[in-house]
C-alpha cells in the first residue's frame, strides 16, 4: 500500500527537536574529562573534528586541531601529490630540528652575513670551514659593528666556542643546555657536520600544547580524504604518515563502495573511516562488509547541503546519529556525527545520542586557519565558505565533489553538465580557531555538568532528553531584547 509508506513512516528528528534535561549532578565543568575515540585506534582529547572541505581543512586546521586534542581531515580537492604535502606538512610542524639550515663561511664579510640574515629572516648564522661547524655569528654580535666594520670577515667577530647537541637530545635535555649556556639555538652536530638546529623559541612553542593529539614518533595526528574508488590516493597518504584515511562520499551504503572500503583497509596501515551514512541498516552492512575503523554520520544536515532539496533525500540528524551508534556501539565502532551544528549545544546532543565526536564543517568555516582569504562586505570581515557538492568546488581544484556525489563530467561545458548538491557563501570571519574551540569546549563541558555526566561514556549512559515544539526553541534563543554586545559563542548575524 503506497499510502503505508506515509502512515508508517518513523518521525525523524534533529537538534532543535529536544533539550537535554538537567539532572542531580555533583561535576563542575572544569573537572569533565572530554576524551573520546575518533576511530579504532584512535583517541582525541576532545570530540572536535573538522570537515574534508576546501574551504575549511588544509594542514594549518590540522596543526591548530592537533595542538588542541582533536582532528583535521584534510580535503581531497586537490592532486594526491598537493594533499600528500599538507598531510607531510602537518607531520613535520612539530619537528623541532630545522633541517635547511642557513650556514656562512668565515671568509665572508660582515656585511654578507647582515644581509643573508636579513633575506632568511633568521637571527644566527653557524660558520663553516670544509663542511665542519666552527663558530656562530648572530645579530646581536653583527650589530655594534655593522656600521664601522662591515668590510671585515666573520671570522674575527664569531663566536668561536660552539654550544651543539646530538640526534638523540630530547627537547627537555636542549632547553636546559640552552639556559645553561644562554644561547638561543644549539646546532645539531653528527661526526662534526651540522645537520640541523633546534632554537628555544621552537621548544617553548611546541611546550605551549599540553593537550596536543600525537602519533606514537611524537608528530601530530592527522587524517586526510580520499575518493571512494581512489585507492591510489589512500596508498599515498598511508605512505605519507596520515593516521586516519577517511573514505568521503555522499552515500556509502552500496555494496560496490563497502567492496572498495574492504580492499582500501588492507591495503593501508591508517585506521579507515567510512561515510556518509544516516540509517542503522547501513551501519550494519558496511560493518559487516568491510573492516571500518569508524563510521560518519549525516545525508544533508550540513548548512551548505541542498541533497535533501535537491534529490528529496535525508535523515534529520539526531534520528541518524542514534539509528547508527544503536549498530556500531554493539561492534565497538565508533561513530561521527558530521554536519548540521551551529552551537555548542549541538555538540552535547549529537554526543549524548551516541556520537563519540562531531565534524564541524560552518563553525570551523571562517576562522584564521580555513583556506581561503578575508574578504570585507559592508564593513564586515567574511570569508567563503561552500559545499563540496557545490558547482564551484566541483568545476574547481581536482573536482572531489564530483566523484563524491557520483557525478562525471567529460568535455566542454562542465557546469552545465554538473547537478549541484550544495551552495557556496561567506561565513563571518571567526579568528583563530582554537578561540572557536575553547567557546565549543567550555559548552559541552558545561552540558556535561547540568547532565551529571563526567565523562564522554556517562554522557551517553546519564544524559536525558525533553522533546520540545517550536515555542519551546523560541523560548530557547534570547527574546525580548536588542542584543547590544555579541556573545562569543552566540553570533548574533545569523546569515540565513
Ligand atoms: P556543516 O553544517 O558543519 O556541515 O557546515 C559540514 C558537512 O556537510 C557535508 N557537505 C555537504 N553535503 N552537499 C551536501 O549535501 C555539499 O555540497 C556538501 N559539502 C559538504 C560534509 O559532510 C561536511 O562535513
Amino acid at each position: 500500500m503506497f499510502s503505508d509508506k506515509l502512515n508508517k513512516a518513523p518521525e525523524g528528528f534533529t537538534f532543535d527537536d529536544f533539550l537535554l534535561v538537567p539532572s542531580i549532578s555533583n561535576i563542575e565543568p572544569k573537572d569533565v574529562d572530554t576524551r573520546s575515540r575518533v576511530s579504532r585506534s584512535y583517541s582525541l582529547n576532545i570530540p572536535i573534528v573538522s570537515s574534508a572541505m576546501d574551504t575549511v581543512s588544509e594542514g594549518e586546521m590540522a596543526i591548530a586541531l592537533a595542538q588542541e586534542g582533536g582532528l583535521g581531515v584534510i580535503h581531497r580537492n586537490m592532486t594526491i601529490k598537493e594533499q600528500v604535502a599538507e598531510v607531510e606538512k602537518v607531520k613535520r610542524s612539530e619537528d623541532l630540528t630545522i633541517r635547511d639550515v642557513i650556514t656562512t663561511s668565515p671568509e665572508s664579510s660582515i656585511r654578507e652575513a647582515n644581509a643573508l640574515m636579513d633575506i632568511e629572516d633568521v637571527s644566527g648564522l653557524p660558520v663553516v670551514e670544509n663542511e665542519k661547524i666552527i663558530g656562530i655569528i648572530s645579530r646581536r654580535d653583527i650589530q655594534p659593528i655593522i656600521n664601522s666594520d662591515a668590510h671585515r670577515n666573520v671570522r674575527e667577530f664569531m663566536t668561536e666556542e660552539v654550544v651543539t647537541i646530538s640526534e638523540s637530545t630530547t627537547p627537555e635535555e636542549a632547553l636546559d643546555i640552552a639556559y645553561d649556556n644562554k644561547v638561543e639555538r644549539l646546532p645539531v652536530v653528527q661526526n662534526n657536520r651540522i645537520v640541523g638546529i633546534v632554537t628555544i623559541r621552537d621548544i617553548l612553542e611546541c611546550k605551549k600544547h599540553p593537550h596536543a593529539v600525537r602519533d606514537k614518533d611524537g608528530r601530530f595526528l592527522v587524517a586526510a580524504a580520499t575518493g571512494p574508488f581512489d585507492l591510489e590516493r589512500a596508498i599515498a597518504l598511508d605512505n605519507a604518515g596520515a593516521d586516519i584515511i577517511a573514505m568521503d562520499v555522499a552515500h556509502a551504503h552500496k555494496p560496490s563502495i563497502i567492496e572498495s572500503a574492504k580492499k582500501m583497509k588492507e591495503n593501508i596501515q591508517a585506521d579507515l573511516l567510512v561515510g556518509n551514512i544516516a540509517t542503522g541498516e547501513a551501519a550494519e552492512a558496511i560493518i559487516s562488509g568491510a573492516d571500518v575503523d569508524g563510521l560518519k554520520v549525516g545525508i544533508g544536515p550540513g548548512s551548505i547541503c541542498t541533497t535533501r532539496i535537491i534529490a528529496g533525500v535525508g535523515v534529520p540528524q539526531l534520528t541518524a546519529i542514534s539509528s547508527v551508534a544503536d549498530v556500531a556501539r554493539d561492534h565497538g565502532v565508533p561513530v561521527i556525527a558530521d554536519g548540521g551544528l551551529r552551537y555548542s549545544g549541538d555538540v552535547a546532543k549529537a554526543i549524548a545520542v551516541g556520537a563519540d565526536s562531531v565534524m564541524l564543517g560552518s563553525l570551523l568555516a571562517g576562522t584564521t586557519e580555513s583556506p581561503g582569504d578575508v574578504v570585507i562586505m559592508n564593513g564586515r570581515k567574511f570569508k567563503q565558505y561552500r559545499g563540496m557538492g557545490s558547482l564551484g568546488a566541483m568545476t574547481g581544484g581536482s573536482g572531489a565533489g564530483t566523484d563524491r556525489y557520483f557525478q562525471e563530467v567529460k568535455g566542454p561545458m562542465k557546469h552545465a553538465k554538473l547537478v549541484p548538491e550544495g551552495v557556496e557563501g561567506v561565513v563571518p570571519f571567526k579568528g583563530p580557531a582554537n578561540e572557536v574551540i575553547f567557546q565549543l569546549m567550555g559548552g559541552l563541558k558545561a552540558s556535561m555538568g547540568y547532565c551529571g555526566a563526567i565523562n564522554i561514556k556517562e554522557m551517553w549512559e546519564k544524559s536525558r532528553f525533553v522533546r520540545i515544539t517550536s515555542s519551546g526553541m523560541t523560548e530557547s534563543h534570547p527574546h525580548d531584547l536588542m542584543i547590544t554586545n555579541e556573545s562569543p559563542n552566540y553570533p548574533t548575524t545569523r546569515l540565513m
